[in-house]
């Protein structure tokens, strides 16, 4: 039975991978420290020079209290998916809502699905 047991963890971590096909957070994690911790927290309620971005992903954009948006970006009405955060990542600035993200973003797409993955998991 415990056998059994060990048999069925190693499954479940061998279909992992797979089931996160679209990212994986342990990368992500790296990625986030390397180029958004500066800016950004990934803990509640702390803003640095960009918003915190704990349980960012589902929410609206810019309806972090007491950080000060962009009018762009208030004005951006499309919750936070892993779509959105893909296309806003790879060219911040390039997008009307990134005017206050001075940030070249993620050119490579693994990065940006990693960094994502990463993101959901902060909540
Ligand atoms: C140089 C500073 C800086 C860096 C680096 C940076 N950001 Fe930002 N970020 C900001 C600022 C400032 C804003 C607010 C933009 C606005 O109001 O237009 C922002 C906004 C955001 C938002 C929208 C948040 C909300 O509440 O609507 C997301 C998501 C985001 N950044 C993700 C990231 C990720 C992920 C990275 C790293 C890959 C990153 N940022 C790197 C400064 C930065």
């Amino acid at each position: 039975m415990f056998g059994r047991l060990i048999f069925t963890l190693v499954l479940a971590g061998l279909a992992w991978p797979a089931a996160a096909a679209e990212g994986d957070p342990a990368a992500g994690k790296v990625i986030f420290q390397r180029t958004c911790e500066n800016c950004h927290a990934a803990t509640i309620g702390v803003n640095k020079v960009g918003p915190s971005l704990w349980n960012v992903v589902g929410r609206k954009p810019a309806s972090v209290p007491d950080f000060a948006y962009s009018d762009a970006m208030k004005a951006n009405k499309e919750a936070w998916t892993p779509t959105t955060l893909d296309a806003y990542l790879a060219d911040p600035r390039g997008d009307l809502h990134g005017v206050k993200m001075f940030f070249k973003g993620l050119p490579n797409p693994a990065d940006r699905s990693n960094v994502i993955a990463f993101l959901q998991a902060l909540r």
